[in-house]
């Protein structure tokens, strides 16, 4: 059977991970979050006095960008790869909002970037995957067979992203959330290099109010109808 690759894409806490991991097991694809990746640089800079309070140390970083060692491993009792940074897991550390009010900072780096996108572009060169971000269908694989761009309204997915966290037991406001996903929207689609945009030939899916089975049927169809053409 020939394999494709599977970009997708789309505004923070619109279930892309949700829906990239359902696709990639259901089709045997490798999955890969490439926002983990991003959340890790962050925790380094974090852990590293890159980042305090008030500023980011740009140029300290850059130098350091060598030491930093990223890999997936599969955790095969939760079906995907976990982000270990310098051989320790860091999947929980990475969730925290902490981590998400820096992020999209990190994510502004060129260096970072460029860094990150070689990396993405070697863990799908044999296709295969289901890569999910902001840039895959436009920067890391520009001729991906299938481009899906997620969105929904910004009150959906602060909800859900408030969801989430209380229900990992962090003590967080829904206000102090949306702020975070309006923020995030604002710097990702705003950046000057690789901002968040959608792809001419990527397929649009507002899920504000799509179950996430129907999402999931929805882009199943369309990865094999683009298994199929390409057979
Ligand atoms: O998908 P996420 O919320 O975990 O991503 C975290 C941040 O990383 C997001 O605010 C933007 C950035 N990011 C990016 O710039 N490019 C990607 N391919 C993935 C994430």
């Amino acid at each position: 059977m020939k394999k494709i690759t599977i970009a997708i894409d789309g505004f923070s806490s619109t279930g892309k991970s949700t829906l990239a991991k359902q696709i990639a097991k259901k089709l045997g694809y490798v999955y890969v979050d490439t926002g983990a990746m991003y959340r890790a640089v962050t925790l380094y800079a974090m852990q590293n006095g890159f980042i305090d309070e008030f500023e980011l140390n740009k140029t300290g970083l850059i130098e350091s960008l060598s030491a930093i060692q990223l890999s997936f491993q599969f955790n095969s009792e939760l079906g995907f790869g976990e982000m270990f940074l310098n051989g320790v897991n860091v999947e929980k550390q990475i969730r925290t909002l902490e981590v998400s009010g820096f992020v999209s900072q990190i994510a502004e780096i060129s260096e970072v970037r460029s860094m990150l996108v070689k990396q993405q572009q070697q863990m799908g060169k044999d296709k295969g995957v289901v890569m999910d971000g902001r840039d895959i269908g436009t920067v890391v694989f520009p001729d991906a067979e299938l481009k899906i761009f997620m969105n929904a309204s910004p009150d959906v997915r602060a909800q859900r992203r408030f969801d989430e966290l209380t229900e990992k037991g962090q003590l967080v406001s829904y206000d102090r959330v949306l702020e975070n996903v309006l923020k995030r929207d604002h710097i990702d689609t705003s950046r000057e290099d690789s901002p968040l945009v959608k792809a001419n030939d990527a397929i649009e899916i507002d899920n504000s109010n799509l179950t996430r089975e129907e999402q999931f049927h929805k882009v199943l169809e369309l990865a094999e109808k683009e298994i199929t053409k390409s057979l």
